[in-house]
């Protein structure tokens, strides 16, 4: 395998083309989300075979909610079969599956079970960590992490010269997370769609114009070439030992 320098830690994707690859075949879009979520099972594959320990993937929007209903079912159906076959093989793989997004919203026996899966699999050891952005809007998480923050200084949990850009980062769902430092979107678009507004904020970005169900280890590569070859100064100047 070649030696691809440096490598992000973190990938951020928005898995964005699965209707039209379904709509190109004459098929449902629910069979384009069926075949998106191989897609995230073989990319969480990629992330080990090149040792990329942070994973964060947009399944649902709270834009999405407005979608048709059945289409909003079939989502949550296929969430439900993840969670069913996966748990115990991200267990076997060692890795934590953490969920953000107002889940609140999600039905209940699934949250639940979203629940029952985050807690097993919270084993402190586990390094790798698989994040499902569900119910997610970057606005909503930062609204809620307001929210709470302004219920700790009414209880004198804490005060105003408290808020940091750190102490902010641990009220968003996010957090003990590091940010992520590239965000991967597919099918052509160039938008972050209300995804990891915070977060996002120094991260490179990388549209391809390949559909979800499409993304391979060819794409999943020239991406890491990408990244490698950006040079990254975070508001700084270039630093010479980067080049
Ligand atoms: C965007 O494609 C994709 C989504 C809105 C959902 C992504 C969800 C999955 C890949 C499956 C669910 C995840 C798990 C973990 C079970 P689109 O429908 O907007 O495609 P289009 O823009 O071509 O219509």
């Amino acid at each position: 395998m070649e030696i691809i320098n440096p490598l992000p830690r973190h990938i951020a994707v928005i898995m964005d083309g699965n209707g039209r690859w379904a709509q190109a075949r004459g098929l449902e879009r629910s069979e384009g989300h069926a075949k998106g979520v191989e897609t995230l099972r073989n990319m969480l594959k990629l992330c080990k075979k090149y040792g990329i320990d942070y994973l964060t993937a947009y399944a649902f929007s709270t834009e999405n909610w407005k979608r048709p209903k059945e289409e909003v079912s079939t989502l949550m159906l296929l969430l439900g079969e993840y969670l069913k076959i996966e748990t115990e093989k991200l267990y076997s793989e060692k890795i934590q599956l953490r969920i953000i997004g107002d889940t609140t919203l999600m039905p209940a026996e699934l949250e639940r079970a979203l629940q029952e899966s985050v807690a097993y699999l919270a084993v402190p050891e586990h390094k790798r960590v698989l994040t499902l952005a569900l119910s997610y809007g970057g606005r909503d998480e930062i609204i809620r992490a307001a929210r709470a923050i302004a219920e700790d200084i009414t209880n004198n949990k804490i005060t105003t010269a408290d808020i940091t850009e750190d102490c902010f980062s641990r009220y968003l769902d996010t957090s003990g997370i590091p940010d992520p430092d590239l965000l991967i979107r597919t099918a052509g678009e160039l938008r972050l769609s209300n995804f990891l507004l915070w977060q996002l904020s120094y991260a490179e970005l990388y549209a391809t114009r390949t559909l979800w169900p499409d993304f391979s280890e060819t794409d999943f590569v020239e991406a890491l070439h990408n990244f490698s070859s950006r040079t990254r100064k975070f508001g700084n100047v270039p630093h010479a030992d980067e080049n």
